[in-house]
């Protein structure tokens, strides 16, 4: 038999775990506290939340039980109407639809690939009650223009933060004063939603968790994750729930990388800007443009090939990968899901941004433990290939 010649590429995102994981993880294993009770899993909601800025937090099996659960614990009726971007992950789209709500999408910006703010406005009608912000790969969506929205029209806000732990965005102070402020991503709004992937800027392995500053929704989100179990008599229902519960052991991990979030953090935008600076004379390839009313905290470094060089993200990943770096191509658009136009949506609509993004775009490796030089022979390769 032939013995395949191993391939050593460098990889898109690998988690940066330390001792500190592995001690926290351990306690759990010789204590027996593995479950979802324990006291991890209490200390990483309200260290998260507080870093976040909000009052609650309560932990999930992970971002796409956040956002389901954060959807349904907003109660909306079939036919109300919620707007998110076409770009970005199915979790979006299909925590709308479960509920039987719709989902209404805008495109996305063509420098930061967040949602189109202006048509967010545009999109708002009598039904319409949710509007869900996607930060997109560390950049956050201008959220000023989200926010007089949701006011103006007395809507909910949530935010998917995801990608985008640690992110910053300039907002006007809340007092009133002209004065504006940098504000956390996660913080603004009703809820906002958080994955813990591994290749997240923080991970447990899988997990997430919804935060929010309200707390008659703490307590629903609490009963969502946990089967909506009665009060009184535990094994009596009134609501349908789901198990998103997270386990102690998760949360472990979850502490760990919390406190050393600023070191993470550090190394991304490390990252992010030597990224950012050899590959910005490049003319057929586009990077992420940073706003002056964002913090970017570069979760992964995106580029987008322009047509003029004849092919697609996916010929130039194929190629990459020939040359030993792996990366991974964007989101395709929600109208192009085959599952969501089986389900009557979206007909007859077009988001030329972000089928464009899709087509063009992809990712490249971004790990916070990536050296100096595997980046600058990322930028080597990208460049021979861009030219
Ligand atoms: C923006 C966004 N939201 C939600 C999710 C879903 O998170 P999870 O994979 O933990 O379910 C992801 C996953 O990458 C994501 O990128």
């Amino acid at each position: 038999m032939l013995l395949e010649k191993p391939t050593t590429l460098i990889p898109v995102c690998e988690p940066w775990l330390g001792e500190r994981e592995e001690a926290y993880a351990l306690e759990c294993v010789r204590s027996g506290w593995v479950s979802s009770s324990g006291k991890f899993v209490d200390d990483f909601e309200q260290r998260w939340a507080a870093y976040c800025h909000r009052a609650y937090g309560v932990s999930v099996s992970n971002g796409t039980s956040a956002l389901q659960a954060a959807i349904e614990a907003l109660d909306l009726s079939p036919g109300d109407e919620v707007i998110l971007p076409s770009l970005t992950i199915i979790s979006c789209a299909q925590c709308i639809i479960r509920v039987g709500a719709k989902p209404v999408l805008v495109d996305c910006d063509h420098n930061t690939w967040t949602m189109n703010t202006q048509q967010v406005a545009d999109c708002v009608t009598s039904r319409t009650r949710a509007i869900l912000a996607v930060h997109m790969y560390g950049h956050p969506v201008d959220m000023q223009p989200i926010l007089d929205v949701c006011e103006q029209h007395g809507i909910a806000l949530i935010e998917d933060a995801a990608q985008a732990h640690g992110s910053e965005c300039l907002v006007d102070d809340t007092n009133g004063s002209e004065n504006k402020s940098w504000q956390r991503c996660g913080s603004f709004g009703t809820m906002s939603c958080f994955s813990f992937y591994a290749n997240k800027i923080i991970t447990t392995g899988e997990g997430g968790m919804v935060l929010t500053n309200d707390k008659t929704l703490d307590k629903r989100l609490r009963s969502i994750r946990n089967l909506c179990f009665g009060e009184d008599q535990r094994f009596r229902h009134e609501t349908l729930g789901h198990n998103f519960r997270l386990t102690n052991l998760q949360a472990a991990v979850g502490v760990a990388q919390l406190e050393r979030i600023e070191e993470i953090l550090q190394r991304k935008r490390h990252i992010g800007q030597r990224y950012t600076h050899n590959l910005k004379d490049l003319t057929n390839i586009s990077t992420q443009e940073n706003q002056t009313w964002a913090k970017n905290v570069y979760w992964m470094n995106g580029i987008v090939i322009n047509e003029k060089l004849g092919i697609n993200a996916a010929s130039f990943a194929k190629s990459l990968r020939a040359r030993g770096i792996d990366s991974r191509p964007f989101f395709l658009g929600m109208h192009d899901q085959p599952v969501l136009i089986n389900h009557g949506l979206f007909s007859g609509e077009s988001y030329p941004v972000t089928t464009r993004l899709s087509q063009q775009g992809l990712y490249l490796p971004s790990g916070a433990n990536l050296s100096d030089d595997q980046i600058d022979t990322v930028c080597q390769v990208v460049q021979e290939l861009a030219s």
